[in-house]
């Protein structure tokens, strides 16, 4: 059956959720699924805008066909070419053989990468600034190289004025309500969102600022992202996120303790402190076991939190792997500007405290924060006094 949803008269949402899927890109959970957006516009010619991931492929052909009600598809317009949203060209192609594929230089040679298609003499090569002209709308392509390849593209919609977003202001998340005015709290999926943009984007800051200037430049009335929520009201909110999370500003003054333990000794400094924070009057500490949570969420975390706690043993003579690997992950996402204040262990010769300080302070704009606590095997009674102190720092240090 066909299940889409009415964008405006002409502009329908043919894409669909995939709520089975266990792993976005096979490595970031997502356990509310994720949603596939396509759209269509039924003008004097026919556009659709990206097609879906070969999950889906049943359910959107299926929209493609009923939308479409029996008229031929004039154009496959390609914002994106990450097999997420291109799985589906081919078969457009053969079930339209009238239809043209608009892309950009890029876009062609990634087709030609990952697939063997004839495109001899179906294709509209695209500039910025162009203008695709479907009848009473026409499709104004703006470039966003590297928002998240670069390739993507997005397509503005000039009469009715949706901004067709590619991957930026996307989300994790199947959408239970398609337009964000269909849910009371219109951030309610926050979470998932920052996780998305860490995650997939947050390595591109420079490239998202330009893309926020550009769409400053457009007078947009709702946005169309390749994954998530439509939106519909409270743009200027979620841009104003976007520029946050871009320019690797914190989201809140918050703090959130990572730690990783072998035996508990660590996580019971780590826990201590939360506590110490909460009797110091600091609301929301979020405590992480880095061994349990996978990494995404702590990235996500990351991008909100002002102030981070590190703490972790010594393990190889070097720093506990999970620990390692969240700050490759920092480093490979380009964090920027946090506080940092560092616990470590080690029953014999402690290395963690040395290695987690030189890897922050390889990262942009990181301050270290001065006490650092040193365990050896466990917390000792006089060793409470520094932890006091390390509290007492990052209180300070949250007034800033
Ligand atoms: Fe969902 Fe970068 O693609």
């Amino acid at each position: 059956m066909q299940n889409t949803r009415k964008i405006t008269d002409s502009i329908i949402w043919i894409g669909a959720n995939d709520r089975r899927i266990a792993l976005f890109e096979n490595m970031f959970p997502v356990d509310r699924g994720v949603s596939y957006n396509s759209y269509v516009i039924l003008d004097e010619k026919t556009a659709v805008l990206d097609t879906a991931d070969s999950e889906v492929t049943q359910q959107f052909l299926e929209n493609v066909k009923r939308t479409l009600n029996g008229r031929d598809l004039d154009y496959i317009v390609v914002n994106h070419m990450e097999p997420d949203h291109c799985a589906n060209i081919e078969t457009l192609m053969r079930l339209y053989p009238g239809a043209k594929v608009v892309g950009n230089a890029k876009t062609f040679q990634m087709i030609e990468q990952f697939y063997d298609m004839d495109l001899a003499d179906r294709t509209v090569t695209v500039k910025e600034g162009d203008v695709l002209d479907l009848g009473a709308h026409k499709l104004q392509f703006v470039f966003a190289p590297m928002v998240h390849w670069p390739e993507v593209m997005m397509a503005y919609e000039q009469t009715e004025k949706i901004l067709f977003s590619a991957d930026a202001f996307g989300s994790f998340g199947a959408v239970d309500a398609l337009f964000n005015d269909e849910q009371d709290c219109p951030f309610a999926d926050l979470a998932e969102m920052r996780r998305y943009f860490s995650n997939i984007v947050g390595k591109y800051g420079p490239q998202v600022q330009a893309v926020l200037k550009k769409a400053a430049g457009l007078d947009i009335a709702m946005i169309c992202p390749l994954h998530g929520q439509i939106w519909k009201k409270d743009i200027p909110q979620l841009l104003e996120k976007h520029d946050k999370w871009s320019r690797y500003e914190a989201e809140e003054k918050a703090v959130a303790i990572f730690y990783g333990s072998m035996y508990g000794n660590t996580a019971e400094a780590a826990e201590i402190l939360a506590s110490m924070l909460a009797e110091a009057g600091v609301k929301n500490v979020a405590v992480y076991d880095v061994s349990r949570t996978h990494v995404s969420f702590l990235i996500s975390e990351i991008f909100r939190c002002s102030n981070l706690v590190l703490a972790a043993p010594t393990y190889n003579n070097g720093l506990y792997s999970p620990m390692a690997n969240l700050l490759e992950d920092m480093k490979a996402l380009n964090l920027q500007n946090r506080k940092v204040s560092i616990i470590e262990n080690g029953s014999w010769a402690p290395q963690a405290g040395k290695i987690m300080r030189e890897k922050v302070s390889a990262l942009k704009g990181m301050e270290i924060l001065e006490t650092c606590v040193t365990l050896k095997s466990s917390l000792k009674k006089e060793q409470m006094e520094t932890l006091q102190k390390m509290c007492g720092e990052i209180v300070e240090s949250l007034k800033d």
